[in-house]
């Protein structure tokens, strides 16, 4: 980093955040403004307990939503943000429920979690032959499949588990539902990358910041670290880097999809962590600064504010988010290295946010909604 950076700004139109993990009750409420202050809608995960499987549990999920933004910030932070709903695929959910709840405008999408890869996935799909006839319900009305793309086979290492789901499940399941409007999530390899760029206009994929900013090795600096561990694990620099060029690209099939996934600090910090990074509270200054970086901040709109809603079939946002680049300040502080956020109880949520104790170069200085 030069001593003294140019002071810059930037004005892009209003972006969203194309998958989050919102939880629910008091974590919700300790959350969900962060990705308000930023995003004007947010494709919103089903993987509660129990998952979101029916149209009348994703319409009240959505009135929680609304409730905890209104509750920690007010009614105007509210009616500006929507959360676009999901169903949590699981073998015996009915096409119907997905066809009636789509065309009711309560579900945007339905998520694909392969059984036990991750984070409340048990009741998610063994065998993609037993959900044929959803897949196929789905490719007749244009409603997204979202896909965790990890295979769950113990046998496959890791850090291959992505590469080969896309050989193993994915490729097949595009040549079976050609026209199946496909969003391969958080993709974390050049595998994925080349799949997603070689693939038809209706297969796009989401990419989080922190599989731009770190790699595995993130995992192990100095010690284990639970905070920078969440699935798909970070892969190779290689991959890193592979990322970095395709978000960076202005390729309309990739954009902004955040993943966060908060769990609490005990959660994280235990003998068996949960996987997940919390980077909702500084994620569009965390893909600025990767864009800068990366001297591609003149891509940064079509990735986080037109590539999306493109896919998704979805209008632009009318408001914009003005960002400006300052001088790093050695005296600075830093991000705090844990938030302690009210949530409606005695005791406030703690959690560690990505960048905890780091310092961006971008800062969000105004939103026109
Ligand atoms: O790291 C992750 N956390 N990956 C997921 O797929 C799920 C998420 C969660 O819900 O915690
Ligand atoms: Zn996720």
């Amino acid at each position: 980093m030069a001593a003294s950076a140019p002071r810059q700004t930037l004005t892009i139109r209003t972006p969203d955040d194309w998958h989050v993990h919102l939880r629910d009750g008091a974590l919700l409420q300790a959350v969900v403004g962060h990705t308000a202050a930023q995003f004007a809608r947010a494709i919103v995960m089903p993987n509660l307990k129990p998952p979101i499987t029916t149209v009348a549990q994703a319409s009240a999920y959505r009135e929680r939503i609304r409730q905890a933004l209104e509750r920690s910030a007010g009614t105007e932070a509210a009616s500006g943000f929507t959360p676009l709903m999901t169903a949590y695929l699981t073998e015996t959910i009915a096409p119907d429920e997905l066809e009636r709840g789509f065309a009711a405008g309560v579900f945007t999408a339905a998520k694909l979690y392969p059984a036990g890869a991750t984070t409340n996935s048990d009741a998610g799909v063994r065998d993609l032959a037993h959900i044929t006839p959803v897949l196929t319900c789905m490719e007749r009305i244009g409603m997204p499949l979202l896909i965790h793309g990890e295979v769950t086979d113990p046998a496959v290492d890791i850090f291959d588990r992505e590469a080969v789901f896309i050989e193993r499940h994915l490729k097949p399941l595009l040549e079976r539902h050609p026209a199946l409007k496909v969003v391969l999530e958080h993709i974390t390899t050049a595998e994925a990358v080349q799949f997603v760029e070689a693939g038809p206009s209706n297969l796009g994929a989401t990419i989080t910041p922190h599989h731009l900013h770190i790699n595995r090795n993130a995992l192990f600096q100095g010690g284990l670290r639970p905070d920078m561990y969440c699935l798909p694990v970070a892969k190779r620099e290689l991959h890193r880097l592979a990322l970095r060029k395709a978000a960076t690209s202005g390729n309309p099939k990739f954009f902004l999809g955040t993943d966060s996934a908060p769990h609490l600090r005990h959660a994280k910090e235990s003998s068996c962590g949960c996987a997940g990074i919390y980077n909702a509270p500084y994620a569009l200054e965390s893909y600025a600064q990767v864009f800068s970086e990366e001297n591609a901040i003149d891509q940064l709109e079509a990735f986080a504010s037109l590539n999306g809603p493109r896919f998704y079939g979805l209008p632009l946002n009318q408001g914009s988010v003005t960002l400006e680049r300052r001088d790093p300040d050695p005296e600075a502080p830093g991000l705090p290295a844990i938030l302690e956020l009210a949530n409606g109880t005695a005791e406030p949520s703690r959690l560690v946010p990505f960048h905890a104790g780091e310092q961006l170069d971008w800062h969000i200085t105004a939103r026109n909604r």
